[in-house]
């Protein structure tokens, strides 16, 4: 068999770890994502929202975990709604808290995602390039290309390696700290600015800007597909 992805056995574990911690399986669920749940899915929702302010808009949330953003935007009419994530017990939970069977949910196990090309409006990936390797987040930006419209925006938060706040937040611990010198445990890794940037560039992107002192705990990548690639 071949062995599972070091995202998925360690996101598990954090779940696992949750569920040993917290009152009720809806209070882990929500932990699992980092918490503050309605407040954070609100500004996840409104930065989506201003970034295509009119018209129907097709929103791939790439881990989208127990549905913080989605729920957010369980409202929205003029948002159909793709949610992925690696832990279908995540989406379980999301996909209930929504009640829309218009949107889709569904649990993957690689970092192949099951959309068809140039069908999304946004591809968010909220806190998810946080717990991937550098490789790993490349080939996630060649699908987010290859899934969004030309015109399409990409919006992506991580933790600043460069970013004095985000070094507080979840220094890694000693057993942490010697596995990620053997490329393990990558759970809530600091990225630099300009390694993203030119990841981004590198896949095609075009950037647009970086959010980096809003209410999230994190800075947000904003770039887009560019028009011209339609004829490509
Ligand atoms: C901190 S949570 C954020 C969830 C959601 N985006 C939010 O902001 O509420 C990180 C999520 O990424 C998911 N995840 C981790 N690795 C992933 C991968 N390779 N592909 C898709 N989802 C992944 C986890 O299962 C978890 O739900």
């Amino acid at each position: 068999m071949l062995a599972q992805p070091h995202y998925i056995r360690e996101y598990r574990r954090l779940l696992r770890n949750l569920r040993k911690t917290s009152a009720s399986e809806t209070e882990a669920l929500e932990r699992a994502v980092g918490g503050s749940y309605e407040a954070t899915g609100k500004t996840q929702a409104k930065l989506v929202l201003d970034l295509v302010t009119e018209g129907p808009v097709h929103l791939i949330d790439v881990g989208c975990g127990s549905g913080r953003l989605a729920y957010a935007l369980r409202d929205e009419a003029r948002v159909s709604y793709s949610g992925f994530d690696i832990l279908p017990d995540l989406i379980a939970h999301a996909e209930k808290m929504c009640d829309r069977p218009d949107w889709r949910f569904e649990p993957i196990s690689s970092l192949a995602l099951p959309v068809e090309d140039a069908t999304g409006d946004i591809v968010v990936f909220m806190s998810v390039f946080t717990h991937l390797k550098p490789a790993e987040i490349r080939t996630y930006l060649a699908e987010a290309v290859r899934i969004l419209k030309p015109g399409g925006y990409i919006a992506a938060s991580y933790f600043d390696a460069d970013d004095p706040k985000h070094a507080e937040l979840f220094p890694p611990t000693p057993v942490q700290y010697l596995a990620r010198i053997f490329g393990r445990d990558v759970l809530r890794i600091r990225l630099r600015r300009n390694e993203l940037e030119t990841w981004m560039k590198e896949a095609g992107l075009v950037l647009e800007r970086a959010l980096t002192d809003g209410p999230l705990l994190q800075h947000v990548m904003i770039a887009r597909k560019p028009v011209e690639a339609a004829s490509q």
